[in-house]
C-alpha cells in the first residue's frame, strides 16, 4: 500500500512513517511542482496528502488505485473535489485544527490596524514623539466589524472582538441563527459595508465568492474602513482593493492571504504604510501544525482500514 506525499511546507514525517508502516503501509514524500510530476511519482497510491498543488481531474483519472485525498487544511478549493466524487475517491480535510489561531491572528490584525501602532512605531523610529502620529483614532466601542461569512472562525473572533468592546455584525447567507448565539446580527452583504469600520472576511473560496469583494462593493464602504482577510486571497479581487486604498476609499488593509502566493516581491501592497502582510501564516502554532499532522494522517488512516474518513468533504 502506498500513500504519497505530493508537497508540504516545512514538515518531518518520522511519526506518519511509523504510523503508516504499523498497517504495512510505504510512505513516500515528494514536492511535485507539475501535474506530470504528480502523476509519475503516485502511480499505484492508495493515497494522496497534499499541501499547496492542485490536485487536478486528470490527476485523479490517472491514478486509478486512488482511494483518498488528505489535505494539510481546511479549504480544499485546489483539488477538484467533483472529479475525486466522480471517481469513488474521497477528498478530506482538518476543520477543527486552527480556529483558535486564525481567530486570534485577525484580531492581532485588527488591533493593530484600529490602534494605529505600526504609524505610531514608524514615527517613533523616524524621531517624532507624539500620540497624533496616529490621529485619528477611534474609542473601540463607537467601532463596529462586519464579518464576511460566520464560520466557525469568525463566531470564535465575534466573542473576543464583544469581549473588547467591539460592535459586531455579520453576513452569511447560509448561517442557521440559534439560540446560542442570539446576539449577532446578521445583515446584507451591502448594509455590512455601509456600517462597518472594520471588515473581517472569512469566507471559503468556492465559485459564489470569488472576487466577492469588488470595486463595486468596496465603493459602498466608509472612507475609515479597514478590510481584513485571513480566508483565501481570490475572494477579493485585489486590483480594485489596491484602487480603493490609493484613492482613499478605505484606508487600510490587514492581509494574511493573497490572490497570488507568494507575494511578487514588486507588488504594489508592499509600497503602502497602510497595509500589514503576513505570508498565510494565521493558522499555525507549534500546536495547530502538530494537530494538523496528526489528523491528516488519520484521514488516511481510516481509508487504510476499510473505513471512510474522519473528516470526508464528499460522500458517495
Ligand atoms: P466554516 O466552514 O466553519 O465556515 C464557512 C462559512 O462560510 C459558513 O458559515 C458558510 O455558511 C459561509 N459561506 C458559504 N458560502 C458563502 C457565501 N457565498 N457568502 C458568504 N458566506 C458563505 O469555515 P472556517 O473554519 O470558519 O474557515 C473559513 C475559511 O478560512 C476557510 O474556508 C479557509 O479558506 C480559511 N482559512 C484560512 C487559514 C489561514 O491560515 N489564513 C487557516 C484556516 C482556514
Amino acid at each position: 500500500m502506498k500513500i504519497v506525499i505530493t508537497d508540504y511546507i516545512n514538515m518531518e514525517f518520522v511519526e506518519e512513517k511509523k504510523l503508516f508502516q504499523s498497517v504495512g503501509a510505504q510512505l513516500e514524500v515528494t514536492q511535485c511542482r507539475t501535474e506530470e510530476e504528480v502523476i509519475e511519482v503516485s502511480q499505484g497510491a492508495i493515497g494522496l496528502i497534499n499541501s499547496e498543488i492542485p490536485i487536478t481531474r486528470k490527476i485523479i483519472e490517472s491514478l486509478p488505485d486512488l482511494k483518498v485525498i488528505a489535505k494539510y487544511s481546511i479549504g480544499v478549493d485546489n483539488i477538484d473535489v467533483v472529479a475525486a466524487t466522480e471517481n469513488n475517491v474521497f477528498v478530506a480535510n482538518v476543520p477543527d485544527y486552527c480556529q483558535e489561531e486564525v481567530a486570534n491572528h485577525a484580531l492581532a490584525l485588527i488591533m493593530t490596524l484600529t490602534q494605529k501602532i505600526v504609524a505610531l512605531d514608524h514615527s517613533v523610529k523616524q524621531g517624532k514623539w507624539s500620540f497624533s502620529e496616529g490621529a485619528p483614532l477611534h474609542r473601540i466601542s463607537t467601532q463596529t466589524v462586519g464579518l464576511i461569512s460566520y464560520g466557525k472562525i469568525a463566531r470564535n473572533l465575534a466573542s473576543k472582538l464583544k469581549a473588547i468592546g467591539f460592535q459586531v455584525i455579520a453576513y452569511d447567507p447560509y448561517y442557521q441563527k440559534s439560540n446560542q448565539d442570539a446576539s449577532i446580527e446578521l445583515v446584507s452583504l451591502e448594509e455590512l459595508m455601509r456600517r462597518s469600520d472594520v471588515v473581517s472576511l472569512h469566507a471559503p473560496l468556492i465559485k459564489e465568492t470569488y472576487h466577492m469583494i469588488n470595486k463595486d462593493v468596496l465603493s459602498l464602504a466608509k472612507p475609515n474602513a479597514i478590510v481584513i482577510n485571513t480566508g483565501r486571497g481570490p475572494v477579493i479581487k485585489e486590483s480594485d482593493l489596491i484602487d480603493a486604498l490609493d484613492t482613499g476609499k478605505i484606508a487600510g488593509a490587514g492581509l494574511d492571504v493573497l490572490e497570488h502566493e507568494p507575494i511578487d516581491v514588486n507588488h504594489a501592497l508592499l509600497a503602502m504604510d497602510n497595509v500589514i502582510i503576513t505570508p498565510h501564516a494565521a493558522f499555525y502554532s507549534e500546536e495547530s501544525f502538530q494537530e494538523l499532522k496528526r489528523k491528516t494522517a488519520l484521514n488516511i488512516m481510516d481509508v487504510l482500514k476499510g473505513k471512510k474518513p474522519r473528516y470526508s468533504v464528499n460522500n458517495f
